[in-house]
């Protein structure tokens, strides 16, 4: 491995375990050694991951006066994925060692490949093994698969040599059993996607809401797939959480509508202080089989550019599978006047544009764009470090946290005073033990915007010290200027 690689790989693991130490994101049932790509979120993780939901919801719909929300559930009729294409098409091409029993996803094996190639400068290389990989893919060519894997020499990192089983698809859907008896009828899915939900949901919401198109049906809630590849901690996990939005829109202007909606989505990213050159658009080249356009927002990770958000335009495919297999309709009457005719649109069953985005790819990216490691001169030439998460007001899990400097002298008293009346307002963080010095770093390292600190003057004037995490400037304000200080600083509409 380069020294490169080495920093990058150093970097990601310090924000791993950053994140447990402080109390965002644990391995889940650690005390049995964790479950592969299952985690948990801690104390402070809980509540950037809310923030994060909340903040999505709150820009999707209560800033659209077209977009209202639903929370279906993760059980549905299991024809639901037989309409989706889910139970025969949602799967990937997997290959097995026969030495190391590990199993892998042929394009991420081959990826990787073309990835070594790149950094070594053969361009070129590299981008026709991609070309060929799609190609066999998109024929579902398996035995060239398998052949493409022996020409280019790609082995198994456990076991060090390509023994590989042949090529086969392996479906992502878990599936269980309602029910006491179990049998196949009784087969139902953990949903991998929360858009079924909406789409099954679609007559329901317009009619009640007495919705007209263009309009949008939004939903976060938890996804299921047995990812093979589970790697990189919460970027792939195999129980996460989606936050999906689908726009039904006239037949015809789909193409409009997405482009709007890739402006808006990225745009929204940025709203949340990530740099532009670490966001860029993905198109596919290789479209599923529901979409007739599809992009994907990349954020570069410290393991690469990877998908952090997709935006499809989904053509009218699922609503019409579900009116197939349902026998329901699903249509739309528009009585708007279309120009070209002088007549009204009629009935149709509507086209979709969707934005999906990971909730917890998302806190990744989150993590990731607010962890530094930074070192700090001292005075007397000598230098200190400190570990901080620059995040945003809005999402940080705490806004502020209140310190007596001392525990005496009705330091605390008046200290606990001023938190319990922020605590209607804002999630907040009381702490009197250690040095106001270690107190600060803990802050820092919790992403806490504000640090005030009640001392003896406060007894006297009424003023605190508030210390700004990112410049770590301080300043003397009036208690009174606490909360509107704060209002401030998480406003971000
Ligand atoms: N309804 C469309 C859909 O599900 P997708 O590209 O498969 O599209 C959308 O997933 C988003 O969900 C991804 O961009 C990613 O953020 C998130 N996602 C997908 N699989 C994931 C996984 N195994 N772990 C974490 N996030 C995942």
């Amino acid at each position: 491995m380069s020294n490169t690689n080495t920093s990058v790989e150093n970097h990601f693991q310090n924000i791993i375990s950053h994140a447990k130490e402080y109390g965002f994101v644990f391995p889940s049932s650690e005390i049995y050694d964790g479950l592969a790509a299952v985690y948990d979120y801690g104390q402070a993780g809980v509540e950037l991951r809310r923030n994060l939901r909340d903040y999505w919801w709150k820009s999707m719909v209560q800033m659209h006066d077209n977009i209202v929300g639903i929370d279906a559930a993760i059980f549905m009729h299991p024809t639901t994925w037989k309409a989706s294409g889910h139970v025969d098409s949602f799967s990937d091409p997997m290959v097995d060692n026969k030495d190391s029993k590990k199993r892998y996803r042929v394009d991420v094996l081959i990826e990787d490949k073309a990835a070594k190639l790149e950094a070594e400068g053969k361009v070129d290389d590299a981008k026709n093994l991609i070309a060929k990989m799609d190609a066999l893919l998109t024929a579902s060519d398996f035995k060239g698969l398998n052949e493409l894997l022996t020409s280019e020499k790609i082995i198994c990192p456990i076991a060090g040599n390509g023994n590989w089983t042949d090529v086969r698809q392996f479906n992502l859907m878990f599936s269980t059993q309602m029910g006491s008896v179990a049998d196949d009828s009784d087969t139902i899915y953990l949903r991998p996607e929360t858009a079924q939900g909406i789409f099954v949901n679609f007559l329901n919401v317009q009619k009640t809401g007495r919705m007209r198109i263009p309009f949008g049906i939004a939903q976060t809630g938890k996804a299921f797939r047995n990812e093979i590849v589970a790697r990189q901690f919460i970027f792939r996990m195999r129980e996460f959480e989606q936050m999906e939005m689908q726009f039904f829109v006239r037949p015809g202007s789909e193409m409009e509508w997405y482009n709007l909606w890739k402006q808006k989505r990225m745009a929204w990213h940025k709203s949340l202080g990530i740099p532009e050159n670490k966001l860029r658009f993905h198109d596919h080249t290789k479209l599923a089989h529901y979409a007739n356009a599809a992009v994907d927002i990349e954020f570069e990770f410290p393991f690469g550019f990877k998908e952090v958000e997709g935006i499809h335009s989904r053509t009218d495919f699922d609503l019409k599978q579900h009116e197939a297999f349902s026998k329901k309709k699903m249509q739309y009457f528009d009585n708007d006047v279309n120009p070209e005719t002088g007549k009204p649109y009629g009935n149709y069953v509507p086209y979709v544009v969707e934005t999906s985005v990971g909730l917890d790819r998302l806190f990744l990216l989150t993590l990731s764009n607010a962890f530094e490691e930074q070192i700090l001169p001292k005075e007397d030439g000598t230098t200190d470090s400190r570990s901080v998460l620059h995040l945003p007001a809005i999402l940080a899990p705490y806004k502020a946290a209140i310190l007596p400097l001392m525990k005496k002298d009705g330091l605390p008293e008046t200290a606990k005073e001023i938190a319990d009346s922020l605590r209607k307002h804002f999630n907040i963080f009381y702490e009197e033990k250690d040095t106001i010095g270690k107190r600060y770093r803990r802050m820092d390292a919790l992403g806490t915007p504000f640090c005030i600190c009640v001392d003896h003057q406060t007894l006297q004037d009424q003023t605190v010290t508030v210390r700004h995490r990112d410049a770590m400037t301080q300043d003397r304000i009036h208690i009174s200027e606490i909360k509107p200080m704060i209002d401030k600083a998480v406003e971000i509409f």
